[in-house]
């Protein structure tokens, strides 16, 4: 295992729409394994391969880690089939966005696909917290980033402190 680079925002290559998976063979698990420790490093809850470079559609959550515990989960060439009428708010932040948190809305509950780490097929309902991140992994496979879903005003202020906090990062 190994720990990647995590690109962050303007980088162009978050705005790739990522290709889906044709097999699920050692290489693919090795990216996801280098994703959960990956993510893990940066005390993320979740995060997309493109946000290390691959724009491939697999994705990672671990939305249970707490008391030192993990129950990491992999999620390959993930659909959603159903999302509710009910809309839910809720707070986000992103590895590729660091130090920037907004509220987003989106379907409170969904129903998704996906193939698991030995390349069989899942499927999923969600809510709460889980549903959340689902959805905002999923957005990253279309090159969506959570400031996408804010105002223009909201998101270029978020831009203008992510730019901020990454010149006083540079030059600390
Ligand atoms: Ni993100």
């Amino acid at each position: 295992m190994a720990i990647r680079p995590i690109l962050t925002a303007p980088d162009p290559r978050l705005k790739a729409v990522s290709e889906p998976v044709a097999k699920v063979d050692g290489e693919v698990r090795t990216l996801i394994e280098d994703m959960i420790e990956t993510m893990y490093d940066a005390d993320g809850i979740g995060l997309a391969a493109i946000q290390v470079g691959q724009p491939k559609r697999i994705l990672v959550l671990d939305i249970d880690q707490r008391d030192g515990k993990k129950n990491p989960q992999a999620f390959i060439n993930p659909v959603i089939t159903w999302a509710s009428e009910e809309m839910a708010v809720a707070e986000e932040g992103c590895l590729s966005i660091p130090e920037i948190w907004d509220e987003v809305e989106r379907p409170a509950r969904i129903k998704a696909e996906y193939l698991d780490r030995d390349g069989k097929k899942q499927t999923l309902e969600a809510d709460g917290l889980l549903a959340t991140c689902l959805q905002h992994e999923m957005d990253h496979l279309e090159g969506i980033l959570f400031v996408d879903h804010l105002s223009k005003l909201k998101r270029s202020m978020a831009m203008k402190k992510l730019q901020k906090a990454k010149k006083l990062k540079a030059a600390g």
